[in-house]
């Protein structure tokens, strides 16, 4: 038997959890559940939305079903979601696109595992206003976090039998933060030859989703692309009602609806399980008890066939009803004992970072001014290269007919190597000339190659 932490989460969290209790039991499912808080419950218990009790809980059996929590509007409490992702270091979403019976939509056939970075990108959270009109968020994209969400999404490729994984980025754009993920994307590929790899921009890959789905099979996305691209594939399946999801890191792995906590229909028996009986069986399929997982997959889908469904999706069955039903479309003519002793210890290789020599070259020097600013073209080994406003070059050359915002990017570059004290002599000589800088990036080359910026436009 495994022990599983099961958080009942806030609003219709209670019902459908009870909904998934009920049909693991009846399947014989090899699990005992250890019950722990979260969100609006715990807070009024212990002022917190996951007390230490709880993430002790997850740590210790490093698996968990978790029902949706309210997150409070104002009052300062963080989302329980991402308090959660953050504080277990869960480096992957999983979400499966996959066409039910008897849930019409435009397309038939779809099966798509998303599997999207899910700590980086825009969500690293880093934001500033850099003049009182120029707001900033930082992209961070690293070698190590891309490389394990690819590698998770090759392990499950190649777990599930899948025969293709593509890579969604906007490398034509973001050359070098999509770029690193692209690149980490085509090396890890090299290593799992069975499995088809290709990529695609974002753009094209909404388009072919909303027109020839049935082409995808696993994608892996930055957490920006991810977010929209999984919701776009649960719009194609029927919706966030039936969309499974799960939040895998090194040691643990959190399984939950993408659904909220409904509070509109909380208590009236209305709530539909599916989605959170199928985060549990995206669950079962991670612990390797696969045919636990196809038998309640296949009773799911025997229920739906059979027009028995819950208010949201057209039926007039009720939770309990439901669930009933699932639970008589139970039948273990599966082999039930295909289980992959590896489980939740999905390995992973030393991370392959790239230690490089890492010259400094120059500095982005962001400088707030009305109108074209002169900055000094020459200063100690430094060169003023360009300026750019909005990322479009403004000198040199003619001023291009644009809007003008009050913040221009100043590049200073030197041939030879610089010291970070030669980078304080250029701020210091800007500040005297009455300069505002407000940010500063460093210009580095590595093995001869400018590894700073590749901006549009330069
Ligand atoms: P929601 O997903 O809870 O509800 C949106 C609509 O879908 C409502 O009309 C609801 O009745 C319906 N609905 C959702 N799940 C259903 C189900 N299983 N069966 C039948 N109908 C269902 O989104 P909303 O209202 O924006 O958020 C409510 C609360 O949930 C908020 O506090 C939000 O922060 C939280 N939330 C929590 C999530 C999580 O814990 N994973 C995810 C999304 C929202």
């Amino acid at each position: 038997m495994t022990i599983v932490t099961l958080i009942e989460g806030d609003g219709i969290g209670p019902e459908i959890c009870e909904s998934v209790v009920a049909v693991f039991a009846a399947a014989n499912v090899p699990i005992v559940w250890e019950k722990a808080v979260a969100g609006l419950v715990a807070i009024e218990q212990f002022g917190n939305g996951v007390p230490p009790d709880t993430f002790a809980s997850i740590k210790r059996n490093k698996l968990a079903l978790k029902g949706p929590t309210t997150t409070p509007i104002g009052g300062g409490h963080k989302s329980v979601n991402v308090t959660i992702r953050k504080g277990l270091e869960l480096y992957a979403n999983v979400r499966l696109a996959k066409s039910m019976p008897a849930i019409e939509t435009r397309f038939d056939g779809v099966n798509i595992l998303i599997i999207r970075e899910n700590v980086e990108d825009t969500y690293a959270g880093i934001e500033h206003f850099q003049t009182p009109n120029v707001a900033q968020c930082l992209k961070i994209i690293t070698r190590q976090g891309s490389m394990a969400a690819i590698r998770y999404a090759f392990e499950e490729a190649r777990k599930l039998e899948r025969k293709k994984v593509t890579c969604v980025h906007k490398a034509n754009i973001h050359k070098i933060t999509d770029g690193l993920f692209l690149e980490v994307f085509r090396q890890v590929a090299a290593e799992y030859t069975d499995i088809e790899a290709n990529d695609m921009i974002v753009d094209n890959c909404c388009m072919q989703l909303v027109s020839r789905p049935e082409q995808f099979d696993v994608l892996v996305l930055p957490n920006l692309y991810g977010d929209i691209v999984s919701d776009l594939c649960a719009g194609i399946v029927g919706g966030l009602g039936v969309a499974p999801g799960g939040n895998i890191g090194r040691t643990c792995a959190v399984f939950e609806a993408v659904h909220g906590s409904a509070p509109d229909i909380a208590g009236k028996g209305l709530a539909n399980p599916t989605a959170i009986l199928l985060s549990g069986v995206q669950m079962l399929q991670y612990m390797g008890h696969v045919g636990y997982a196809e038998m309640i997959q296949d009773a799911l889908s025997a229920t739906l066939a059979f027009g028995i469904k819950t208010r949201d999706l057209g039926g007039t069955a009720s939770t309990e009803e439901f669930t009933n039903a699932v639970i008589s479309n139970l039948h273990s003519n599966h082999t039930i004992f295909k289980v992959n002793p590896e489980v939740v210890a999905t390995t992973f290789r030393a991370l392959d970072v790239i230690d490089e020599v890492w010259q400094l070259h120059g500095s982005d020097v962001f400088i707030e001014h009305r109108g074209l600013p002169l900055p000094p073209e020459s200063i100690g080994p430094f060169t003023l290269k360009m300026m750019s406003n909005r990322g479009t070059k403004v000198w040199p050359g003619e001023l291009p007919d644009i809007l003008l915002v009050d913040q221009f990017r100043c590049r200073y570059y030197s041939q030879t190597e610089v010291q970070r004290e030669d980078v304080l002599s250029l701020l210091s000589e800007l500040t005297a000339q009455g300069l505002r800088w407000s940010h500063v990036e460093l210009l580095h080359e590595a093995a001869g190659q400018a590894r700073y910026s590749k901006a549009q436009g330069e």
